[in-house]
């Protein structure tokens, strides 16, 4: 603190930005006889404006696991923001914060209860603290297949049929935009005095204007975390985790971010933080304005068509779907892989991912005109296209008539051998995958993205989820887990 006091007053700075104050630094006669080894010069093909920026916690510039300086000051203008009550800065995206989160809040063996659904950084806290874990199984969206938000009646049901529960995590906004009524989870949460923590990595955006759904940080959870750099204009890796009230054991929180976050923040990262907060307090109002009316608008021009099919308006205006998701399905049973691709290949729209029945396009705030109009005039060609017969007719025809044989995204109640942190530290052995339906699985199926698990270790592989996995491999989606071995597919099984 004293450094940094020093260091204002010999500069005469109170509130510079970060990123000013860092090229200001790099634009100075200081001499950096200190880490990185690039020393701020051009080495290599990265820029060096770059480079110039990129510093170690030198004098002036704080330290993020003793924020004291300006990096405290930043994070204090997050939490302002977000109206919460303490906020970090993560530098390993909100993996780092979930990791965290739940390690500070549950004690070692303790028991979890979680979306079944949720991100791997989930389940890796748990492995990593031998933590018992208890499943909500959300309901399935028919249209799409994916997995909807979590309910309060689910929460309440899985509460009172598990005493020794201490902590709930929840996923709102999910994947696909879908959002949960944090409000009321919040307060059954703590009827049974325990913390809810949620994971809005995919809603930092939230609680800023008007038709976008509230913040979890004022809609009652102890914990938030945020991934900036999904949703706002900011750079990857870049996260928050903010704390409320008195349920957390904030010293812990800070413990457990020092060991799971590294001890040289890139203080590049962090600027992007500042530069996503300076934008929100300058321009937020009128910005997710404009993003709210572009948005809305293409909604409303895609009613034109009759193959395409999308979220409706009424669940974005009902608060049930976030703004920036374009789901995109068909009617026909189209496969998403291949609107992923036609999309890519013949209108260069680069999606966010693909899966069974849909792929999905994402929107923030930093989007244009631009990015409406050719997204519009794509889809609103492929519609075309879906509809000409002779198309229906050609490749069209076999995604119709696999449209029977199409299975959900959304994750069922499936039967737990072996509880999952017993299962990943098991003994296994290599099955072939077509052998190994009613075995017990030693390690992780999922899709990625958007990386939830398919296949937790530890549960049975059953026929549906094996014909699952079979018309995943088939439509040519980013599958982990399986073991290729001479081009066969084997999978880890248990001996159980
Ligand atoms: C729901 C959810 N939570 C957490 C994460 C992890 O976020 P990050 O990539 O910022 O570590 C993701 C990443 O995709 C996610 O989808």
């Amino acid at each position: 603190m004293k450094r940094e006091q020093a260091w204002r007053e010999q500069n005469g700075q109170t509130h510079m930005p970060l990123y000013d104050k860092l090229e200001q630094y790099g634009n100075s006669d200081y001499y950096p006889y200190h880490m990185p080894g690039h020393k701020r010069k051009k080495c290599g093909s990265l820029p060096e404006q770059i480079l110039k920026a990129d510093i170690t916690e030198i004098d002036g510039f704080d330290n993020l696991h003793e924020a004291a300086g300006v990096l405290r000051a930043a994070q204090e203008t997050a939490n302002a923001l977000y109206c919460s009550e303490e906020t970090f800065f993560l530098v390993n995206g909100s993996t780092a914060g979930i990791l965290s989160a739940i390690s500070a809040v549950v004690s070692e063996k303790g028991h979890l209860l979680i979306v079944r659904n949720s991100h791997k950084s989930v389940y890796h806290a748990a492995y990593l603290r031998h933590l018992r874990l208890s499943y909500l199984y959300p309901a399935v969206n028919e249209m799409f297949g994916f997995g909807e938000a979590v309910t309060p009646e689910a929460v309440r049901a899985a509460l009172d049929s598990e005493p020794d529960i201490e902590a709930v995590l929840i996923v709102t906004p999910t994947y696909e935009g879908r959002i949960a009524n944090v409000k009321e989870i919040a307060e059954s949460v703590h009827a049974k005095g325990i913390p809810l923590i949620v994971d809005e990595a995919h809603g930092a955006h939230l609680g800023f204007a008007e038709g976008f759904a509230e913040s979890s940080c004022t809609a009652g959870a102890d914990i938030v975390i945020h991934s900036v750099h999904k949703t706002l204009p900011a750079m990857t890796q870049t996260a928050l985790l903010h704390i409320n009230g008195k349920r957390v054991d904030r010293e812990r929180v800070k413990r457990f971010l020092r060991i799971y976050q590294t001890s040289s923040p890139s203080y590049v990262l962090m600027a992007s933080i500042c530069d996503a907060m300076e934008f929100l307090k300058k321009n937020a109002a009128d910005a997710f304005a404009v993003f709210r009316r572009q948005y809305m608008q293409m909604l409303e021009d895609l009613k034109a068509c009759r193959e395409l099919c999308f979220p409706s308006a009424d669940d974005i205006v009902s608060g049930v779907q976030d703004i920036g998701k374009l789901i995109i399905g068909t009617k026909t049973g189209m496969r998403g892989q291949w609107l992923y691709d036609t999309l890519r290949e013949k209108y260069h729209l680069q999606c966010e991912m693909a899966a069974g029945k849909y792929c999905l396009a994402m929107f923030t705030v930093a989007d244009g005109a631009e990015a409406y109009e050719r997204m519009t005039q794509a889809l609103l060609e492929i519609d075309a296209l879906l509809n000409e017969s002779c198309f229906r007719s050609g490749q069209c025809q076999i995604a119709v008539s696999q449209q029977r044989t199409e299975k959900s995204l959304a994750v069922k109640q499936g039967e737990i051998r072996v509880p999952f942190c017993e299962a990943w530290d098991s003994e296994w052995n290599l099955k072939h995958f077509s052998e190994a339906v009613g075995c017990a699985v030693g390690e992780f199926i999922n899709l990625y993205p958007p990386g939830t698990p398919i296949l937790v270790p530890g549960e049975i592989l059953t026929e549906e989820l094996y014909d699952r996995i079979r018309s995943y491999q088939e439509q040519n989606l980013n599958l982990q887990g399986l073991v290729k071995k001479e081009g066969e597919d084997f999978i880890k099984v248990l001996e159980y």
